[in-house]
């Protein structure tokens, strides 16, 4: 263990509560679109109405005429870019949109931008934008091309991992099933849509936007209007939601740069909500097939895991379902192939969980249908089939972890004594009952941050680090673990994040956000206590003076770490040193051997309970208990809500989230939050959440995995199978709906 672990302490650990939430319940935080500056004005982007083909004349005569309008932007007056929006020339680039032709890609893609002194104006003027198209029908859905096979599959991972020989698995098979799942289109939906204000002064760019890459975005806005990363101001102080789509820079984003540029005038561009449907990302849907085989004693002699994702005509994305097979149970052979089809969709991008929410969604409910046809226990059957492979091995090693998550989780739940056949339960109004599990999983990555902390005169800290708070809390968390680096209680700690001056925070994605910022704050606090620790010992005048076994930091003071009864303040160390603040500054990333040697995971299990009516067939998920084991956990407040989001992103996911095409036009008929269901208060009872303890010294010096996409994966599989243990009817497509059940009954 590091000295730096050991002194890990008082701050991380406590539940504080948002230190952001005042300002941000009182409207005091400022988003995106509250800036106003000097001369604002507002663009509305025109959308397409048709999917593919081509708009050959657009009509711009009685928009250019509304009262206010400054100037309507087309691909035949569009300024120049310096960079080329169908290129991908850095890491996270998507083609993208930004009027560079007269073809239509997708619906909803930008046609026209309005730019007036007023949002009405502009907004008004948009709708008498009048396009004329050469319209061709659309490629839909997962049939509507020829499948091939991606370059790689999730992030960059194989498009195909093998190993065992899974042919021979699937002979050797007593027990074997053979089921093919599907998961709808969902689109990201925060409730701050994604809006942008951009500033020119010269060439220099000054962006008022949420980003969930505030440092590196700089480059690539940099890229598209020709200058260097360093002209580029990003401020980012508060997004209200973000789940991956504000990771990436979007076409709409690019078109409000390019007209404040064109006007010599800010301009502000926010997207309505149907807007979001489109040209910001959104999950792929996929069709996965999965065939799993079993020995005699339940033991999987194979897990072959088949996912086909939707992809657009131009870009690959690849919701990389079939990864989420690769990590968790013990089998004989194990083949993950994953292929994609091309549609005339925008191009989707990573959303909360990417890959493992719709891949846990099937393999879980796959692997609960083989527990079913190899006669055993849904838990008896994961517990039997989980890797307990030690640290080195290449194989999760955390299965203690796991394990543990599973009988706490099932304790909390009262799993033991359900019915193994289904339809057994009613409750005392004659509902349906039905219990059903789900094992969580998501990768705990770290990308590489830097930080900044300084000791002050006045006893006082002061971090820096460009992080991201989507909502989740990151500033509070993350003021917490910097607070121990300094060893200072937390109300002395001023946190700055969110800007783009200060030093590289990193990414706030892939649930690695806490892990990474965290690590160099920490590492820059101890940096800084180090520094005034060599100013302490060195001087004759201090009760440190010739500390040899070195010094301790608690509570705004130093200590001799053999002698306790030796000890000063900051304010006197610094202040006798001549008064100059002390600065410190740290980074982290995790070295390449670490994540060679190991594969790092959080885990959980999930329970869930269902109630039925049985002749209207109407759901509800009654009960859900989540035990999560992902390392050391920072805010236990905090951490608690990011799991409860995603498991009630996973009861989205199992009966409400999907988007529907028109497919004549290919337009999404449910583009608003009237017909793209996510649950309300209403539709979430009973939601319980369980952090197990794990001690992980691998994964970073301070112990810390991601708590804010692991929520959703389980979640989905344990009520689809809750869904078949109170009806006895399976569902393979998601969201389950009444007419499935209806359906399934009719057939029984
Ligand atoms: Mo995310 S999809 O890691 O923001």
């Amino acid at each position: 263990m590091s000295e730096t672990s050991i002194r890990f302490g008082s701050n991380a650990g406590q539940s504080v509560t948002r230190r952001d939430g005042i300002a941000k319940v009182t409207g005091a935080a400022t988003f995106a679109a509250d800036n106003h500056p000097e001369g604002l004005l507002h663009a509305v982007y025109v959308p397409a109405t048709i999917a593919r083909g081509r708009v050959i004349r657009l009509d711009t005569v009685a928009a250019k005429a509304h009262p206010g309008v400054v100037e309507v932007f087309t691909p035949e007056n569009r300024p120049a870019l310096a960079g080329d929006p169908d290129a991908k020339p850095f890491l996270f680039a998507f083609r993208t949109e930004v009027l560079q032709s007269a073809e239509i890609r997708y619906a909803n893609q930008p046609i026209a931008l309005v730019v007036a002194e007023t949002v009405e104006a502009a907004t008004e003027a948009a709708r008498l934008v009048v396009p004329h198209y050469e319209a061709l029908p659309p490629r839909l859905g997962l049939d509507g091309d020829a499948p091939y096979k991606p370059e790689s599959g999730n992030f960059g991972r194989p498009a195909e991992t093998v190993f065992g020989d899974v042919a021979a698995g699937h002979a050797a098979a007593r027990h074997a099933v053979d089921l093919t799942y599907e998961t709808p289109a969902q689109y990201h939906n925060a409730m701050e849509t994604h809006a942008i204000v951009a500033t020119w002064d010269g060439d220099q760019l000054a962006l008022d936007v949420p980003s969930q890459a505030i440092v590196m975005s700089r480059g690539a806005y940099g890229y598209y209007f020709g200058i260097p990363a360093e002209n580029v101001t990003i401020r980012s102080p508060y997004l209200g939601g973000g789940f991956g789509s504000k990771a990436v820079i979007n076409g709409p984003a690019l078109l409000a740069i390019l007209a404040a540029r064109a006007l010599r005038r800010p301009v502000k561009l926010m997207l309505r909500r149907e807007q979001m449907f489109g040209p910001v990302g959104h999950r792929g849907a996929t069709r996965q097939r999965l065939r799993i085989g079993t020995d005699d004693d339940g033991r999987m002699t194979a897990l072959d895991h088949e996912s086909l994702a939707v992809t657009s005509t131009f870009d690959d994305f690849i919701e990389g379902a079939a990864d989420a097979s690769l990590g968790l149970y013990a089998t004989e052979s194990l083949r993950s192939t994953q292929y994609a089809v091309r549609a005339d969709i925008g191009t989707p991008g990573p959303m909360r969980a990417p890959g493992i929410a719709t891949g846990s969604a099937a393999l879980e409910c796959a692997v609960d249908e083989m527990a079913e046809a190899a006669g055993l226990d849904p838990l008896e059957f994961r517990l039997r089939n989980y890797a307990d492979a030690e640290p080195g091995t290449g194989r999760p090693y955390s299965s203690k972890a796991l394990r543990e998550c599973y009988r706490q989780g099932a304790e909390r739940f009262g799993w033991a004594g359900r019915p193994l056949a289904p339809r057994q339960m009613t409750d005392d109004r004659g509902l349906l009952v039905g219990w059903g599990m789900g094992t969580a999983l998501f990768h705990a990555p770290m990308f590489a941050a830097e930080a900044r902390a300084t000791l002050r005169p006045d006893g006082t800290g002061l971090v820096e680090t460009a992080a991201a708070d989507m909502g989740q809390g990151a500033w509070t968390a993350l003021a917490q673990i910097a607070a121990d680096g300094l060893g200072l209680p937390l109300e002395k700690i001023e946190f700055r994040a969110g800007a783009s001056d200060l030093p590289d925070g990193g990414i706030a994605g892939g649930s690695g956000h806490t892990a990474t910022a965290g690590g160099a704050l920490h590492a820059a606090g101890s940096d800084a206590v180090r520094r005034l620790g060599e100013i302490a010992v060195a001087d004759p005048a201090s009760p440190l003076f010739g500390a040899n076994a070195g010094v301790v930091a608690r509570d705004g003071r130093l200590f001799a770490r053999d002698d306790d009864s030796r000890s000063e303040s900051y304010v006197e160390i610094i202040a006798r040193a001549g008064g100059a603040a002390v600065q410190g500054t740290g980074s982290a990333a995790r070295p390449p051997e670490a994540a060679e040697r190991h594969a790092m995971y959080s885990h959980g299990a999930v329970f869930a309970e269902v109630k039925i009516d049985p002749a209207l067939f109407q759901i509800r998920v009654t009960r859900l208990v989540g035990a999560f084991a992902a390392g050391r956990i920072i805010n236990p407040h905090l951490a608690t809500s990011q799991l409860m989001g995603g498991m009630i992103w996973g009861l989205s996911f199992a009966l409400h989230e999907e988007a529907r095409h028109d497919r004549r036009t290919g337009r999404i008929v449910n583009a608003d939050f009237a017909g793209y269901h996510i649950p309300v208060n209403a539709d979430v009872a009973g939601l319980d959440v369980i952090t197990v303890h794990e001690e992980d010294p691998h994964v970073n010096p301070l112990g810390i995995k991601g708590v804010g996409e692991i929520g959703i994966t389980g979640t989905v599989g344990a009520i689809g199978n809750a869904i078949w243990h109170a009806t006895g009817t399976r569902v393979r497509r998601f969201p389950i709906r009444i007419a499935d059940l209806l359906a399934g009954s009719q057939s029984m």
